[in-house]
């Protein structure tokens, strides 16, 4: 149930008056507490505090209320019944919406033969728990990653390999576009070297970059020697990819459908866009206007073709949008990026408008902020490049086991990778997505604190005292006189569903993350302050307690699930 949607609903109904609810921090007067009769009183000019007391009875006629009480200037404060509370918890959470949206998620969106780095990590960890809300929310969801397969970056790379073996096939007059080139295939590590290498090269190399600007528009056109290259190392690349989602445990992607895939609509989109007399020749280049009259800052026109034919990347969006429209049709498609390509996302979405193929009001851009270092300063390796992706994952993986070994515990590898990932994976999911946060590599494992390893911890510890008890399915409450730890730890149980719900709403996957660490708290105090398994714990005490662990378990597993950690059976 989401407790707080149902109580706050019941009391305007009640009062017919919307007014809001608030969880005070103080939880001994009451569970909820609304500030009704203090809004009221300024619309029918009375005392707030006498109005209450007026509005009091009523509230005590709503059949989920124990007690009401005024507090300070006006506050009512409002204690829920114990059996409505145990009775809620017992019911299974459920928030399948009844409007199901198709939606396509674009995130990850990896680079071929580049290797992931820092900046990968918040549009993978954060679009994967929005993805897994939406789908926990009923919504259909197709995740894209639309990977960087079919610009520069691939010139430069089959650029920096002709340089290297000018005498391979793939670059002679007399090509044989049939003969099988997967000897030719290289390491994912010696790959990931050539994109690093080939940019440096042609910042100071204009011939170099010059070959690589006329490659791209050649392997764009069906170069065969090119393509033949391409698909050599895009298989190795992919790999490479893979094996990165499944470390991060992140759902694999529905499409692994990027640029080039886009460029094959090249000929219905121009259609499309000449139709509409919407391409306008520019320095030999075409383009789209998508300037309003009512634009302050600047807009500039997106390009279509460059200059040398080439399809650049503001163009190959175009065509992925024409072919999310001609195969899922979806109700809303949500890119989620570096906020630093937001103008890139204001340009499509008005060429979506323009051309017809999506309304602005179905396409959303959300923005994530920078990972800072300790200095402030966009996090860097020891040797000040942007870190990799797999190499950060070896840091933290490093400091857990440390910790683990400091603790002179022993616990398998599995284990300290689980730790890891939740340490990585939660640290990122409770910041504001939108804004820039600081990564400390060393307090992110700590087992105490607002850490994705406490919050395993907190679920192991639950697991096991239910195991313990040899996880009997009685589900019997005692049903009255809650202890405050008790009722405290149901109530939040019963949050779940509107965190969830607001998480989705709001595009906020820190409120998952930061609900998971308010339910471990109250799981904590509750297990500090109720016996469960000790001797002098009477039988009905200890079923009900159990089953109290048992509806915080089951949602606390829900909600790491919805973070895509995973549960160790010890730490
Ligand atoms: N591959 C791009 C990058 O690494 C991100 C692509 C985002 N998605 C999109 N449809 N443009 O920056």
């Amino acid at each position: 149930m989401n407790l707080y949607k149902y109580v706050s609903e019941s009391i305007n109904d009640k009062l017919g008056f919307s007014a809001n609810l608030e969880v005070p921090r103080n939880r001994e007067h009451g569970d909820f507490s609304t500030n009704a009769a203090m809004v009221m009183a300024k619309s029918v000019g009375k005392n707030p505090r006498a109005l209450a007391e007026e509005i009091l009875p009523k509230l005590r006629e709503l059949d989920f209320i124990s007690d009401v009480s005024v507090a300070g200037p006006g506050f009512i404060n409002i204690k829920l019944r114990d059996d409505f509370i145990c009775h809620s918890a017992n019911e299974p959470h459920n928030i399948k919406t009844d409007s199901p949206l198709v939606i396509d998620m674009d995130y990850g969106s990896y680079n071929v033969a580049k290797s992931l780095h820092i900046g990968h990590l918040r549009t993978s960890i954060v679009g994967d728990t929005l993805n897994r809300i939406a789908k926990y929310i009923g919504h259909k969801t197709i995740s894209y990653n639309h990977m960087g397969d079919w610009g520069r970056s691939m010139g430069l790379v089959i650029a920096w390999i002709k340089r290297n073996h000018p005498d391979w096939p793939f670059f002679q007059p007399d090509f044989n576009p049939d003969a099988d080139y997967s000897k030719y295939a290289m390491s994912a590590d010696e790959l990931d070297t050539y994109y690093p290498a080939a940019a440096a090269l042609a910042k100071s190399d204009e011939q170099f970059m010059d070959d690589a600007r006329i490659i791209t528009a050649e392997l764009q056109r069906g170069h065969p020697g090119y393509n033949a290259l391409y698909n050599v190392f895009l298989p190795v690349s992919m790999e490479s990819m893979m094996k990165t989602v499944e470390r991060l445990n992140i759902m694999p992607f529905d499409r692994n459908l990027g640029e080039r895939n886009a460029a094959k609509y090249i000929e219905p989109v121009e259609k499309l866009l000449r139709e509409k007399n919407l391409l306008v020749e520019s320095d030999g280049a075409q383009v789209i206007v998508v300037k309003k009259d009512t634009d302050t800052a600047p807009m500039p026109p997106v390009m279509f073709y460059n200059s040398r034919g080439a399809v650049p990347y503001d163009a190959t969006d175009i065509m992925a949008l024409y072919y999310r429209k001609i195969t899922d049709n979806p109700d809303k498609i949500i890119y989620l990026t570096d906020i630093r390509q937001k103008l890139h996302f204001e340009q499509l979405f008005r060429v979506a408008e323009l051309t017809g193929l999506f309304p602005p009001e179905n396409m959303e851009h959300i923005g994530y902020g920078t990972i800072n270092g300790p200095d402030g300063r966009p996090f860097k390796t020891r040797d000040g490049n942007a870190a990799g992706l797999n190499d950060i994952i070896e840091m933290i993986n490093t400091a857990v086991q440390k910790r683990v070994a400091d603790s002179g515990k022993d616990l398998p590898v599995e284990t300290i990778d689980a730790i890891a990932l939740a340490a990585l994976k939660f640290n990122d999911l409770m910041h504001d997505l939108r804004s820039d946060y600081i990564f400390d590599p060393d307090s992110v494992t700590s087992f105490e604190g607002r850490t994705g390893p406490y919050i395993l911890y907190t679920a192991v510890r639950l697991n096991s005292i239910l195991k313990r008890a040899g996880d009997t399915t009685n589900t019997e409450f005692r049903s009255e006189n809650l202890t405050d730890e008790e009722r405290n730890l149901l109530v939040a149980t019963l949050d779940f569903e509107r965190t969830v719900q607001s998480a989705f709403d709001n595009r906020a996957t820190d409120l998952v993350a930061n609900y998971a660490y308010d339910l471990c708290q109250s799981v904590n105090t509750f297990y500090h302050n109720c016996p469960i398994l000790r001797d002098d714990v009477d039988d009905a005490t200890r079923t009900h307690r159990l089953q109290i662990a048992r509806i915080a378990r089951d949602t606390l597993a829900a909600t790491i699930d919805l973070m895509g950690l995973k549960i160790p059976d010890e730490m």
